[in-house]
């Protein structure tokens, strides 16, 4: 066997279900990072094998060693140490938050099904809106023990809020590190008193006025962009958010990162996925964090909760 050959069989694997501009972006981060070989999978047949042969025809260029897969069905799949699953519609008009919801929960629940039946030691993690429901549907289908299951949104949430803060003080965003909690929505929970730079909280930085502003402007951080695009919403960001996870987990390099967890009591909650700090590694989500929040910090991840409890029974329901 040649070295290029015994190197591919080497590399771990990671399936990108979904070939949209948020899947084929994440596609191209963990392939050109040279973190995994990556499989793409798509119900539009040709899609995701276009996608796959244009990456790898720009391998040389970019130099690197992973290979690229695309196509509709999951054998290819198989063995993925990494499951992450993009599919989905966004909202198109004329079309309910039910009908919405319904759809998403059904694509989210077989590709779920169908992945951990072809990987079943994987980790599952996912991306599709309405995310923290979705993300207890993708652990319903899957049967995967929970901390194997977790969903994606604090980081790219915390990502812009790191950058709000960065632009406001005219810094590098390298020196901000921000923290959000709570559901990817409206109700999310930015924590101003922990978020700092360089470890001093930003309330020392900036007016109360000024955080209120930046906080608002996280929460309506996709929409912002879905406003200015018109065509779609976020995908470089959220791409890299992700990619953050799979490096993660692939590397086993243990992160304390903000995570749709699945929580038994911590904070009050049970039997929910929502945005929490929690330790990440290979094995999956070791341990949720319970931070001190405040009253008022509690309340407001209470209210997030009880929206995504909301949306989550109608899901339910729907399927
Ligand atoms: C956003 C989408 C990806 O927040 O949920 O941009």
């Amino acid at each position: 066997m040649d070295v290029v050959a015994n190197r591919a069989c080497q590399s771990p694997k990671v399936s990108v279900i979904g070939a949209g501009n948020v899947g084929r972006t994440l596609a191209q981060r963990i392939a050109e990072r040279n973190l995994a070989d990556v499989v793409l999978v798509d119900i539009v047949s040709g899609l995701p094998e276009g996608i796959a042969l244009d990456l790898t025809e720009a391998r040389g260029l970019e130099g690197h060693q992973r290979q690229i897969l695309g196509g509709t069905d999951y054998t290819a799949t198989a063995g993925s140490e990494v499951v992450v699953i993009t599919a989905g519609l966004p909202r198109r008009p004329g079309m309910s938050r039910d009908d919405l919801l319904k759809t998403n929960a059904t694509i989210v629940a077989e590709a779920s099904r169908q992945a951990i039946a072809h990987s079943p030691q994987a980790l599952l993690v996912v991306v599709t809106n309405p995310l923290d429901a979705m993300t207890y549907v993708a652990w319903q289908a899957s049967g995967l023990p929970p901390k194997r299951v977790m969903g994606m949104a604090g980081i790219l949430d915390s990502a812009r809020f790191q950058t709000f803060i960065a632009l406001e003080l005219g810094i590098s965003p390298t020196d901000v590190r921000a923290m959000v909690l709570g559901s990817h929505g409206d109700l999310m929970v930015p924590l101003p008193r922990y978020s700092t730079v360089n470890g001093i909280p930003i309330p020392e930085l900036m007016d109360e006025g000024t955080i209120d502003r930046l906080v608002k402007r996280t929460r309506n951080g996709g929409a912002e962009i879905v406003e200015l695009m018109q065509t779609g919403g976020a995908y470089y960001a959220p791409a890299s958010s992700t990619c953050l996870m799979v490096e993660t987990i692939l590397l086993n390099q243990p992160r304390l990162l903000p995570i749709a967890a699945y929580l038994e009591g911590q904070y009050g909650l049970t039997d929910l996925f929502i945005g929490v700090p929690a330790y990440l590694d290979s094995q999956g989500v070791n341990k949720i964090l319970e931070l001190n929040l405040s009253p008022a910090e509690t309340a407001a991840l209470h209210g997030s909760a009880k929206a995504v409890r909301q949306t989550l029974e109608q899901a339910l329901a729907l399927l």
